[in-house]
């Protein structure tokens, strides 16, 4: 039998069960793999809560990423060999297990050698580097201002954007969470449970603005964000945590003209159809991690039974960095 983490009825984290499932096996296509560190992540939050936009059917095992090593390869299966080190990003849940039997496009090998608790949160600087390089027009962007900057993909900004020279301006509730931002390598930080952002900004630049702003919370006074862009500025929204804007987006960038403001949603499901793109995202953050250009602040290590407790610390917003699991 195999432990895992199952939901059968979104909510909060006591809808989170252990289960004991039979072993899975590699059918055609797929891979088994034995887990060694598994990713808590925000996207675990909205499938719990029954709103994540590619929700499986319930009951279903949770999960979206989990490192491990190669146990059996099914049919039709090549490229990988038994007992190699990998990555598993799939979306629609089933990493929070002691194994998961994986179709092979959600499988990306690693390098021997890597730590695979560190590669736990590969999915978080794929997705830093794909808003810092693909979202945005990389060749404009100076200095960049990332809002709820003290998570897992927010500390994954901070770093890649630090080490590429830019200025980074981070965003975060608390002091406690500033401070883990500037140990990330944030230029200057920004406490938004008591300082205002856009007067900070603007500040810190000496009036000039951003020249991207990253904005997975959002909220209803999102368009503020517009009056701390500098000209031909980027505001990209990776998801809305905080709920959609109150006032009108288009007439707010008509009242920025001057700025040519653009504003862009985005989501790694935009390469769902692209393999060659998502293997180059993945490299790209494989490398970085090679390179030890990177390092992942991992918060805690917690046993994969304990799932209810990570979900507790994830609805409670302590965590700094990343939370992962342990079978
Ligand atoms: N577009 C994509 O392709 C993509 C892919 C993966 C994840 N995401 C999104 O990226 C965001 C970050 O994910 P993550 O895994 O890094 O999350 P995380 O580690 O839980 O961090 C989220 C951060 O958001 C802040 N926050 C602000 N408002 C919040 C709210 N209402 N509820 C909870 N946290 C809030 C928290 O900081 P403070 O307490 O300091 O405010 C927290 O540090 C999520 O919104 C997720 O859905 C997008």
């Amino acid at each position: 039998m195999v432990r895992a983490i199952q939901v059968s009825v979104p909510g909060g984290p006591e809808v989170l069960e252990t289960v004991d499932l039979p072993r899975p096996a590699a059918g055609a296509g797929q891979v088994l793999v034995r887990a060694h560190a598994i990713g808590v992540g925000k996207p675990d939050f909205l499938f719990r809560t029954g709103v994540y936009r590619w929700m499986p059917k319930l009951p279903a095992v949770l999960g979206s990423e989990m490192t491990g090593h190669v146990e059996e390869l099914g049919p039709g299966v090549e490229g990988l060999r038994i007992g190699q080190p990998v990555l598993v990003t799939n979306y629609t849940g089933g990493c929070y297990a002691e194994y998961i039997a994986a179709p092979l496009s959600a499988v990306t090998p690693l390098p021997d050698g890597i730590d695979l608790d560190d590669a736990a949160s590969l999915s978080n600087y794929q997705t830093a580097w794909a808003l810092l390089n693909q979202a945005a027009r990389r060749d404009t962007v100076r200095s960049v201002y990332i809002n709820g900057a003290a998570g897992g993909i927010g500390s994954a900004v901070v770093q890649i954007a630090a080490r590429d020279g830019l200025t980074v301006i981070a965003g975060a509730s608390s002091e406690r969470k500033c401070a883990f931002a500037r140990e990330q390598g944030a230029t200057h930080t920004i406490d938004y449970g008591r300082e205002p952002v856009v007067e900070r900004v603007l500040a810190l630049t000496g009036g000039r603005g951003v020249d991207l702003v990253l904005d997975h919370i959002v909220g209803k006074d999102f368009t503020d964000n517009l009056k701390m862009l500098a000209p031909l500025g980027q505001i990209v929204s990776f998801n809305v945590l905080g709920g959609l804007p109150e006032k009108d987006l288009f007439r707010e960038m008509r009242a920025h003209l001057p700025k040519s403001p653009s504003v862009r949603c985005f989501t790694m499901h935009s390469y769902d159809h692209d393999p060659a793109m998502k293997q180059r995202i993945a490299a790209e953050a494989i490398a970085l991690f090679a390179g030890g250009a990177v390092k992942p602040p991992i918060y805690r290590r917690l046993p994969l039974a304990e799932a209810r407790r990570a979900h507790e610390m994830l609805d409670a917003r302590e965590v700094l960095g990343k939370l992962i699991l342990k079978p």
